[in-house]
Formats: structure tokens, sequence, C-alpha cells
């Protein structure tokens, strides 16, 4: 069990994301219900470690809010910069928490938008299982600072 307040931090920290014209154009489902964790597993390609995890945070673009003030542009890029930053801003807390998240993109969105009874203007952009880590891995291997980042002085 995840305590409460800890709970009531990661949402928090899920409102404050910056996004663009502060439209806040995401909405975010906690989901503890054991079915319907195991339904999402099941629609995540049968990644089994969604359903052990307590909390599954699906994360949604609220496509239609984004592309009323910027059209096109919102509709296929701002709303999912603003949930993804939220999302983030979520992992960073619960990692702080002493929680370990993990981003999971690869679902069928239509599978994902029915078992929550997601509305239409909502396009799920993750998954992420929340959730007191069972071992503590090596950590992954990053590309160099210098073939990600070029300075330009
Ligand atoms: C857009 C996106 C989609 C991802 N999809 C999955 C996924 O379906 N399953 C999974 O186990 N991890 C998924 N990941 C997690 C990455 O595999 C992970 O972030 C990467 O291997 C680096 O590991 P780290 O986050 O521990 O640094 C995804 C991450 C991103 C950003």
């Amino acid at each position: 069990m995840i305590p409460l307040k800890i709970i009531e931090d990661l949402k928090e920290s899920i409102i404050w994301a910056p996004s663009a014209g502060n439209l806040q154009s995401r909405k975010f489902y906690f989901v503890t219900n054991g079915e319907m964790r195991f339904d999402l597993a099941k629609a995540a390609l049968d990644q089994q470690f969604i359903v052990e995890a307590p909390l599954v945070v699906v994360a949604c673009a609220d496509l239609e809010a984004s592309s009323v003030k910027y059209s096109g542009r919102g509709k296929e890029l701002y709303g999912i910069v603003d949930t993804a930053l939220s999302v983030q801003n979520m992992m960073l807390t619960a990692y702080e928490a002493g929680l370990g998240t993990c981003w999971v993109g690869g679902f069928e969105e239509f599978k994902v938008k029915e078992i929550l009874s997601i509305p239409e203007n909502l396009r799920p952009i993750a998954i992420v299982p929340v959730g007191y880590p069972a071992e503590n891995p090596d950590p992954p291997t990053r590309k160099e600072v210098h073939e990600m980042i070029e300075d330009v002085p």
C-alpha cells in the first residue's frame, strides 16, 4: 500500500507541470482496482509487472483542449508534451518517496480507452505502474554527454 499522503504528493506534482498556454491539456486516471490493473496489463501487451504495482496511473492528453488555441500544433504536439511533463514530475516525486515507476508506452490505445471509459477527446500517452521496487538494478547505460549535446558558443 502506498500511503495516502504520498499519493496526494504525486497528484500535486502532476498539476504543477508547465503546459502550453497554461491550458493543462491532460488528464490522469489513478487506478488501484485489481481487475482493471489486470486488464491494463493485458492491453499493454501482457507486461505483467503492471499488475504487481499497487497503483497504475494512466496519463492522457486532452487533444481537444490543446487544439482550441493552437490548432494543428496544439493537437499533434502540445497536449502530448503537457502530459509527458506531468508524468516526469510524478516519476521524480515518486522516486523521492522511495517508489519505483516505469513509463509504459507499449499498449493498445483503444483497449485502454475501453477499460477506463476514456472519452473521445483524450488520448492515452503512458501507463505508469507505481510501487515499491522489489530489486535495485544497475543503472541503465546512456549515450555520452557530448553525443547528445552540442555546445553552440
Ligand atoms: C515513450 C516511452 C515508452 C516506453 N515504453 C515502455 C514499455 O512499454 N515497457 C517498458 O518496460 N518500459 C518502457 N519504457 C521505459 C524505457 O525502457 C526506460 O525508460 C529506458 O530503458 C531507460 O531506463 P530508465 O528509465 O531506468 O533510465 C518506455 C519509455 C518511454 C520514454
